[in-house]
């Protein structure tokens, strides 16, 4: 038994940074973790092995479709499978080992196993309970179930399944057009599969700026991917190496069937809190199952906090190590922050899709007045020699102020250009600061300030 100022439950990005934080603040401080590696959904089966198989992918994708026009020519790559899965594997074993070396550097125990706590300043992992001061629940979350769909991991599958696909599978349904489905059917389309991806609303990644949806939707489905919109999925019927999918069209109620040999059930994920003992210590809960925090992170129960996916918001692995170090800094009497209002959301598709702050439809509804200035790729010399014309930059500016309220990328390198757009609104930037910021050419960045300068008296390559 040992004595700490914080004890961490979790090693995801919500935990090992928040760990990381502490230490670097001056507190003893342990993270207890069940799996055999840290670093959670994120480094384990989420974040990094989806982005190695989308990586590989688009290789591919790219030697089939565009090496021949640029004069590169020869016979295409094919998949090696077995060689692909063990370059993800080595991707996630760099990672995992990576968060270990920070963890012995910062000097934070790994108290190996499942904790629970038992009360309020005490956390039990195995036969061991250690005292802490303070602590941090960062459980993650885990796939959402859906009636009448069984998963097994191998014909059914969640995302964790479908990054562990014995091969390319010939058919493969998705059910759930967010980001995982489109995420990773993207990547098995590119391999060779049939994906029909069956959606229950009549819109792809709900929530998103509509525009960028058409045009997400429209490019997916050149690239092969089918869509059944505006369905719902009954039941599956697992028939050992294949599977058939039943839904309901909503529109007219009628029934349908589709044949798979892998269906991928990406429907949403749900926090994370078996066996913490929650309940018994009286902590609140929402009704969907997330723990409940004040806007120091902290629970009802004094010295318990949370952070990550098991608490409300956006479920992505930047946000969780926000609050990680914003709850350390909480915990060490300091004064943690995180602006909810300028968290990017990121789609690895090609062409990637991301996004900060406002819609205009959430503008709409709120009855804010705003302008909207949009620049195609189509007109930036870097995108056209790289095929990568599709696709638009959207930046949402006040109507009187100018200050930028929100920004939607479809196109090449959206996941890292719209930071540019997250720094200047956390300066609180108006369009025409970004417009006025002299951008390197040729590069994609000058699409954003061809959009900040559509904001104002217009684009110049437009
Ligand atoms: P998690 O990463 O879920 O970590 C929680 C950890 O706590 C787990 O390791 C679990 O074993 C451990 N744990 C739980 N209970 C206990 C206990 N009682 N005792 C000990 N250990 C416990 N987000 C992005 O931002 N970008 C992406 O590209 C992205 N891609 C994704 C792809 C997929 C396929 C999936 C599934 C998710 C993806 N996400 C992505 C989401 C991202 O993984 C999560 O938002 C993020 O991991 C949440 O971090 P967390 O620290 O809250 O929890
Ligand atoms: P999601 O919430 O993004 O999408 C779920 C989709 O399933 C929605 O479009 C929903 O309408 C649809 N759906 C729900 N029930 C259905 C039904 N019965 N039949 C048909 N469709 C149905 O959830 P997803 O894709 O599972 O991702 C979970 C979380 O993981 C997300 O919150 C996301 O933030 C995170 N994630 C983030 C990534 C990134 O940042 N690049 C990548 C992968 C996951």
């Amino acid at each position: 038994m040992a004595s700490y100022d914080v004890i961490i439950i979790g090693s995801g990005p919500g935990g090992y940074v928040c760990a990381i934080r502490c230490a670097q603040l001056g507190l003893k401080v342990a993270c207890v973790e069940g799996r055999e590696t840290l670093g959670g959904t994120c480094l384990n089966v989420g974040c990094i092995p989806s982005k190695a198989l989308l990586h590989a992918s688009h290789m591919l994708h790219e030697a089939e479709h565009n090496f021949a026009a640029m004069g590169l020519k020869g016979k295409s790559p094919s998949v090696d499978w077995k060689q692909m899965m063990s370059y993800k594997q080595d991707t996630i074993g760099q990672n995992t080992k990576g968060i270990e070396f920070l963890f012995k550097k910062n000097k934070i125990d790994w108290l190996k196993g499942w904790g629970s706590i038992p009360q309020a300043g005490k956390v039990k992992v195995g036969d061991e309970t250690h005292d802490a001061k303070n602590i941090i629940i960062a459980s993650g979350s885990e796939p959402a179930s859906l009636p009448g769909v069984e998963v097994d991991e191998k014909v059914v599958v969640t995302s964790t399944g479908a990054l562990e696909l014995g091969k390319v599978p010939k058919k493969m349904v998705v059910i759930g057009a967010g980001v995982i489905g489109l995420e990773l059917g993207s990547v098995y389309a590119r391999l060779g599969a049939e994906v029909t991806v069956v959606e229950f609303l009549n819109v792809v990644t709900p929530g998103m700026d509509g525009e960028v949806q058409k045009t997400f939707q429209r490019t997916l489905k050149k690239q092969g991917l089918k869509f059944i919109m505006g369905a719902a999925v009954q039941k599956t019927e697992s028939l050992k190496t294949k599977a058939k999918v039943h839904y309901k069209l909503r529109k007219d109620d009628s029934d349908h069937v589709l044949d798979a040999d892998v269906v991928l059930v990406a429907t949403g994920r749900k926090p994370f809190t078996e066996g913490l003992g929650l309940e018994a210590l009286g902590v609140t809960m929402s009704k969907r199952g997330q723990i409940e925090v004040n806007d120091k992170w902290e629970t009802n129960v004094p010295g318990i906090y949370a952070i990550g996916d098991v608490i409300d918001g956006p479920m992505l692995a930047h946000k969780a190590e926000d609050e990680g170090m914003a709850a350390a800094e909480q915990v060490a009497g300091k004064h943690g922050h995180v602006n909810y209002g300028v968290i990017p959301g990121v789609i690895y598709t090609h062409p990637e899709v991301a996004n900060v702050g406002a819609t205009e439809e959430s503008l709409k509804e709120a009855g804010h007045a705003y302008k909207v200035g949009k620049f195609s790729f189509m007109g930036n010399g870097r995108a056209k020699a790289n095929f990568a014309g599709d696709g638009f930059v959207k930046i949402i500016a006040d109507k009187d102020t100018d200050r930028i309220l929100g920004a939607h990328i479809i196109g090449p390198a959206a996941g890292d250009l719209i930071h540019e757009i997250c720094v200047a609104m956390e300066f609180g930037a108006s369009a025409e600061d970004l417009a006025m910021t002299c951008h390197a050419h040729p590069t994609y960045s000058e699409a954003v300030r061809e959009a900040a300068l559509a904001c104002g008296d217009g684009p110049i390559h437009m």
